[in-house]
């Protein structure tokens, strides 16, 4: 079968030159494994990472070689072909979305995917598979981020980064619960934010955000960015019993670079110093996003309708995909970037 991937350890900058079309054999599902023939997938900034042994600073190294070369890719929409043993609540034909394991070298870029099982979900039929593929690891982040805020209707949440893949999800689940939200993303996505619920948006290229909302005191902070001038700007927004939920921590853009065993260690042992010290002082300090539960995904995005903008379709070629994976580096996509990979 078809499948985008690449068959040496990648270094940085390479993925969007180095992805190639393989002719890989067609995976076999083993226990608890759904056989799926993948009809959508979509581009993350982590697919970068993974590829190029940047995730999290460096954390999995890339293992690909010629001999077994990587798949790349982790959202998956598509029909189950075939179930392995043990799977129950899903049987071929059914339209499922999930997420491969990042960093597996198992991936949705193909035209065929082993998905585990308790990684995946019915696609809602108000969901076409690239609607679908848009909402799988993104939707899973950005909803678990919306519960660490712990934020209820009437309250105030700013969200960092709310025209991106995360983001755009992360406004629409706020505003549904009727939770005032300002997005925070540069003024070219302005008007797109505001559509998505938020009732204002501040351009972080103006200057701090937190002096630009006027004394206004949030509940809680979902930073989809990262870095330490983000979580000074995003600590001072917040009331004293307020949340800052970052997915990324110290660094902005975490994953761009190579920080070393003790560049990984200084990140996690901040954070962890930081939550322990903030659940004391307040507002509290969270690294959110964890987890593989897809609790959330089904109850907060599903369940709403919530679909992510979608910043442009790709067919399934490595040219196309190359150019998609180019764009998604610049941090400036408007919400995802879809790969097509058979018609519906
Ligand atoms: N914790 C976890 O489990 C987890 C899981 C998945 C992903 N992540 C991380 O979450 C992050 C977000 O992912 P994503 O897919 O949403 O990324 P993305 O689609 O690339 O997001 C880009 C967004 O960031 C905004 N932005 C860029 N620079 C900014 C700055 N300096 N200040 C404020 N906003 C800025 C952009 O706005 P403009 O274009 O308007 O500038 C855009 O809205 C990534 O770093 C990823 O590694 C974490």
């Amino acid at each position: 079968m078809k499948a985008l991937g690449y068959t040496r350890p990648l270094e940085i900058g390479e993925f969007k030159t180095a992805l190639t079309m393989l002719d890989v054999p067609m995976p076999e599902p083993a226990e608890q494994e759904l056989l799926v023939q993948v009809k959508a997938s979509s581009i993350n900034i982590d697919d970068i990472h993974f590829a190029e042994g940047t995730f999290f600073g460096g954390i999995y190294p890339s293992r690909a070689s010629i001999d077994k070369p990587t798949v790349a890719g982790v959202d998956v929409a598509g029909t189950i072909v075939k179930a392995g043993p043990g799977v129950a609540g899903f049987k071929p034909g059914d339209s499922v979305l999930g997420f491969m394991m990042p960093g597996s070298g198992r991936g949705a870029w193909a035209e065929y995917c082993c998905l585990k099982s308790k990684l995946a979900l019915h696609k809602p039929a108000g969901y076409s598979f690239a609607e679908a593929a848009a909402c799988a690891i993104g939707g899973k982040t950005g909803a678990s981020a919306v519960m660490c805020a712990q934020a209820a209707a009437g309250c105030q949440c700013a969200v960092i980064g709310a025209s991106g893949g995360i983001g755009s999800i992360v406004v629409q689940i706020l505003a549904k619960q009727g939770i005032h939200v300002t997005g925070v993303c540069s003024g070219a996505n302005k008007e797109l934010v505001l559509s998505l619920g938020a009732e204002q948006v501040i351009d972080y290229t103006k200057g701090p955000f937190d002096s630009q909302i006027g004394g206004l005191q949030m509940d809680a902070v979902i930073d989809c960015v990262g870095g330490r001038d983000v979580e000074a700007q995003g600590m001072r927004m917040l009331k004293k019993t307020g949340r800052f939920v970052t997915l990324c921590g110290p660094e902005k853009y975490i994953g761009e670079r190579k920080v070393g065993k003790m560049g990984i260690a200084a990140m996690l042992g901040y954070v962890l110093w930081r939550a322990c010290i903030t659940s004391i002082i307040g507002p509290r300090y969270i690294m959110g996003g964890l987890g593989s539960s897809l609790e959330p995904l089904q109850n907060l995005v599903l369940n709403n309708a919530i679909k992510p903008p979608i910043d442009r379709r790709l067919s399934f070629n490595q040219l196309a995909v190359r150019e998609g994976i180019a764009h998604i580096g610049t941090h400036r996509a408007k919400g995802k970037i879809i790969i097509d990979i058979a018609p519906a």
